[in-house]
């Protein structure tokens, strides 16, 4: 096996790591109760450092209710029994770190679960207490206070707020189960910063910030106007998100990330209704990263996506940030699935990953990207469990999270033992991660080469771009750097196109065909050449 070392922190490592996400509930079930935990993560590290990633961002883990899986925390400071203990959780970074892989936790900060000590206390008190002070709570509209505050529309569908028994409401722009922080508070603040030292002391690398656009309120909190909010998120500025004042926050939390030796770093969720807007998180006194949802959202378009390429690397260029590469997380419908399902979404998603791989800056890989798995239409109604589901438009984002097939015949494929949470589809006997070891033409061993040779290639990672002419419908660049030219073609059209490629293929998504200078590109297929 190759031997893995950290790269030392004076190289901004976080400028081009390849970083992959843990979903810990869906990732390996160690316990045997049907639920992913961070022995199960241990377990599987040789897995993850043999894929040649750079660091692991790990979902959150902390005790919860469960009420958004995690997303809604009750105890910032220990690791809920479903998944573990606190020993697992400095375990499971020292042994990644042993494997030469960072590690960035979540840390969610917008909203508490409601059976977090500090909302229990506030609901026993009384409107006006200190205890309220560090949430949002208001006394509602009409002559007895009976209509919502204002009109804020809940992410999962519905009103934002929930009446508590002596008439005030609170807000929650998630789940009732996840009530808002009040950031003007102090105390929010400074409970914040010893939860981020906290787990510093402990030795992560760095935190991805969920909703990091979220947590600061328009004053006076006025209405939005319009009903279908959760349409305009990320497109148009709500009173609600991205509004200035969330930038003091982050730059807070920088100068505590700088105080730690080892280049910690912040990664901002954040969902922003420009790349313009999206960058100003990642100015120099703010966040390393910022997800890059405008690339995730674009469709399999050589024009939108080449324009989406194009106003990412402007916008992090103009703040000094690496641009990020995302295509698929948690939260949305899996890329094979998006780009069209089947064996074309298969082949374009193939394509993506070489095409995201090739770009300057840091890329993130979402757990069982790297095996082709689509999105889980078909789950049986009585698994369902996603608070989203049901609410608004969206099936839900439990297609996405069933968890990884690992090896053998049978469900739950090596995840765990017993029935699992989401259960897995008989067919994915074939995508297993036993099953792709087995053959060279896998999906596994796609990603396992590109990240191969982006970690050996001196060209590819953080540094330049250059478009290059191709046929219409393709988009052609060269990366060059250290006396190195590599050059990636990812055909986005219909037909087959002919491109001049003068070297020699590094790798294909695809079959390629060679013709002199020339290659024969079929459609939905990348390839990355070295120029000679
Ligand atoms: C974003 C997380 O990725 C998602 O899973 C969660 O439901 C919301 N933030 C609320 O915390």
């Amino acid at each position: 096996m190759t031997q893995h070392t950290l790269a030392p922190a004076a190289t901004r490592w976080w400028r081009d790591a390849v970083i992959y996400q843990v979903y810990v509930r869906s990732f390996a079930d160690a316990s045997g109760d049907g639920v992913g935990d961070l022995p199960g993560v241990r377990s599987r590290l040789p897995y993850l450092a043999e894929l040649g990633v750079d660091a692991l961002w790990i979902t959150p883990f902390y005790v919860s209710p469960m009420a958004d899986f995690g997303y809604d925390v009750a105890d910032y400071r220990d690791v809920d029994p479903l998944f573990g203990t606190l020993d697992d959780a400095r375990g499971l970074v020292a042994d990644a770190h042993a494997h030469g892989l960072r590690v960035i936790v979540d840390v969610v900060p917008n909203h508490t679960s409601d059976r977090h000590p500090w909302f229990q206390a506030a609901l026993a008190a009384a409107p006006g207490s200190p205890e309220r002070a560090r949430y949002v709570f208001r006394d509602g509209r009409g002559p007895d206070g009976a209509q919502p505050p204002n009109d804020w529309e809940s992410v999962f569908g519905g009103p934002a707020w929930t009446r508590v028994p002596d008439g005030q409401w609170y807000l929650h722009l998630f789940a009732p189960e996840q009530p808002d922080l009040d950031w003007d508070n102090p105390e929010v603040h400074a409970e914040f910063a010893d939860i981020l030292r906290f787990w510093l002391d402990l030795g992560v690398d760095g935190f991805r910030i969920d909703v990091a656009h979220g947590m600061v309120k328009a004053p006076g909190l006025p209405d939005v106007g319009h009903a279908n909010q959760v349409e305009m998120l990320g497109t148009a500025v709500l009173p609600y998100f991205d509004q200035d004042g969330v930038h003091e926050i982050h730059r807070e939390w920088r100068a505590l990330l700088d105080s730690y030796d080892g280049e910690r770093v912040g990664v901002a969720e954040a969902w922003a209704p420009t790349p313009e807007r999206l960058a100003r998180y990642t100015r120099p006194d703010e966040l390393h990263q910022a997800f890059n949802f405008h690339y995730l959202s674009a469709p399999w378009d050589a024009s939108e996506m080449r324009q989406v390429i194009d106003e990412s690397l402007r916008t992090a260029q103009a703040v000094a940030a690496p641009a990020t590469w995302v295509l698929s997380n948690h939260d949305v419908k899996r890329h094979v699935t998006r780009y069209g399902g089947g064996e074309p979404g298969l082949r374009r998603a193939r394509a993506a990953a070489l095409l995201t791989l090739a770009l300057p800056g840091s890329a993130y890989v979402y757990q069982g990207e790297e095996l082709g798995l689509p999105e889980v239409l078909d789950l049986p109604e009585e698994f369902l469990q996603d608070p989203q589901r049901g609410r608004g438009a969206d099936a839900g984002r439990d297609g996405c999270r069933v968890p990884l097939p690992w090896a053998g015949d049978e469900p739950p494929f090596g995840f765990g033992t017993g029935q699992s949470w989401l259960p897995l589809p008989p067919a994915w006997r074939a995508l297993s991660v036993a099953a792709q070891e087995r053959d060279p033409g896998s999906t596994l061993h796609l990603y396992r080469e590109a990240l191969r040779v982006r970690r050996e290639h001196p060209a590819l990672g953080d540094g330049p771009l250059r478009w290059l002419v191709g046929p219409p419908g393709t988009l052609m660049f060269a990366r060059e750097q250290g006396g190195r030219t590599l050059a990636c073609a990812v055909n986005m059209g219909e037909k087959s196109v002919r491109v001049a490629a003068y070297g020699s293929e590094v790798l294909a998504s695809g079959p390629v065909q060679r013709d002199g200078d020339c290659l024969e590109l079929p459609s939905d297929t990348a390839v990355w050449w070295e120029v000679l």
